[in-house]
């Protein structure tokens, strides 16, 4: 059992222990015993340093190499430091839970990424449009593995060397604060998924299977498949053109804006998202997918891709996005993008990934009893998470914690059992302050939905919607911190809610749930 709680998906946990709880009487001291060792293993951990994984260095590939990067600090260049303790350097923005994650010192302001998967192997242009923040003469990017054959800066070559994780860039003049400029960087390989320690249940990243390519990055996998600012504060857009064999089909965020044929055998198709994304949750798919395309009343467009070989196992699991999407805009507010779907690639994954416009999904949780619960987990995340994203890694709990929270709302409203008095019965470690491996921790997901609970228990329903609401509206394409949170509940709910939902997020004792009245 302890192994189910490290190494399986938070959803499939979630949805185990739903089972469990439905059906057997000895549930508390089972669940109970379960807690303690969660409890130990976790006290052990912290003493333990942070997971030095995102650092870790690489063999270095052909280059045209520098002599070494500037890596003094740049100083303080402004710009949205929210929940960044971390040491911030030019290639780290300074997140807590992984230092070396992303990059300061300019913006992103979109990726234009081109895969051609007609080769033995993967080869790549992504042509990133950046702005400075500072006066810059090294340029750091995020790239793990692949071989970079050359980079151009507004079309003029640039020299370029590897660091573990990190591709450094001399740009031919240096750049000038507040200057725009298109990075393009050619490179080819197999990408390599990455173990990235942080407790998520699988290899992170783009990966290759017989039957084709999907992606699943939270939360550092991201720069697996592309050079990227690989942290969910420095939001962009995004273009990802696929060339495949005719006859592949390529499915990814946003929408379908060209499919071409090259008269080779191959076809480009590009999808463009035209809302901002954080680059854990951009994707792109290409195999056997059965794509079905509706417009809903409200003019959002669900594309759902489904392997031809998952087409049984899914049955008409899928038929109630339109009613889901509407009960959540009723509680959350407006759907935030242009398309919703599910992907459902042929691989027994144990787990399902919120993917921007794209929630991806395995063959093993549509067709159970808690494929719907999982669904409205995977679909909540769009608002919570992927719309207003967190500030830091170790403010997960606001994207899980709300998740748990709308599937718990889901699944009562669809005549379910009650999770939260059954989560409530459940002593769990705090929200804050989480060491790298513990992210993706039950208590993330179920301290953090009964937090929510019970703030809406106090509060109100009424209430409680206007915060969600509000959430939404102030951070959508954006990010939040814990803080800005207890800050909302304070301005529309008054001090003592914003304290009591503190308890919830950072005593050692977890508060006891108020009554439902
Ligand atoms: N965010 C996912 C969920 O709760 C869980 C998750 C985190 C995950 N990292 C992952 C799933 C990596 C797949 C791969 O639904
Ligand atoms: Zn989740």
């Amino acid at each position: 059992m302890r192994k189910l709680f490290r190494r399986t998906t938070p959803a499939l946990v979630v949805a185990t222990l739903l089972i469990v709880s439905s059906c057997a009487g000895d549930v508390d001291s089972e669940v109970g015993a379960e807690q303690a060792t969660a409890t130990t293993s976790r006290a052990q951990r912290t003493t333990e340093p942070a997971a030095p994984t995102t650092v870790a260095p690489q063999t270095t590939t052909g280059m045209s190499t520098f002599a070494g990067p500037a890596s003094e600090d740049p100083g303080d260049i402004g710009g949205d430091a929210r929940g960044l303790t971390g040491v911030r350097t030019l290639g780290s923005i300074g997140d807590p839970t992984f230092p070396g994650l992303g990059n300061i010192g300019y913006d992103v302001i979109s990726y234009d990424i081109s895969l051609d998967l007609t080769g033995e192997t993967l080869a790549a242009e992504t042509v990133v449009t950046l702005t400075a923040r500072t006066d810059l003469e090294r340029i750091h990017l995020d790239l793990v593995s692949m071989q970079v054959d050359e980079v151009r800066i507004d079309d003029e070559p640039a020299l370029f060397m590897r660091e573990g994780r990190e591709l450094i860039i001399r740009p031919p003049t240096p750049l000038l604060d507040t200057e725009s400029v298109e990075v393009l960087v050619a490179y080819r390989g197999t990408p390599e998924p990455i173990d990235a320690g942080d407790g998520s249940p699988f290899n992170l990243g783009f990966q290759t299977k017989p039957w084709g390519t999907f992606v699943a990055s939270e939360p550092t996998g991201a720069a697996t498949w592309f050079p990227a600012n690989d942290h969910p504060q420095d939001k962009a857009l995004f273009t990802i053109r696929v060339t495949v064999p005719a006859g592949v089909a390529v499915v990814g965020p946003g929408q379908l804006t060209e499919s071409r044929d090259n008269d080779d055998g191959s076809v480009t198709s590009v999808w463009v998202a035209r809302e901002p994304m954080s680059t854990y949750l951009a994707s792109v798919a290409t195999g056997d997918f059965d794509v079905s395309t509706d417009t809903l009343e409200s003019g959002l467009v669900v594309r759902n891709a489904v392997h031809t070989s998952a087409l049984a196992s899914t049955g008409d699991a899928l038929d109630t996005t339109a009613a889901m999407i509407a009960a959540f805009e009723e509680r959350f507010g407006p759907y935030p993008f242009e398309s919703y779907g599910v992907l459902v690639v042929p691989e027994a994954l144990g787990f399902a990934l919120e993917n921007q416009t794209l929630s991806l999904f395995g063959t093993d949780v549509l067709g159970t009893e808690f494929g719907q619960a999982i669904l409205a987990h995977e679909l909540a995340h769009q608002w919570f998470g992927n719309n207003v994203s967190p500030a830091a890694w170790d403010d997960i709990w606001l994207n899980e914690g709300f998740a748990t929270w709308a599937e718990w709302w889901w699944t009562a409203r669809t005549g379910g059992p009650s999770m939260a008095e059954f989560a409530a019965q459940i002593p769990m470690e705090p929200l804050a302050d989480l060491p790298a491996d513990a992210l993706f921790d039950i208590n993330v997901y179920w301290r953090g939905g009964l937090a929510l609970e019970a703030l809406r228990r106090e509060v109100g329903d009424g209430t409680f919607a206007q915060i969600l609401q509000e959430w939404s509206s102030r951070y959508g394409g954006a990010i939040a911190s814990t803080e800005n949170l207890l800050d909302l509940v304070t301005e529309m709910a008054g001090s003592t809610a914003s304290d009591n939902l503190s308890q919830w997020v950072f005593s050692p004792t977890m508060p006891a749930l108020p009554d439902d009245g």
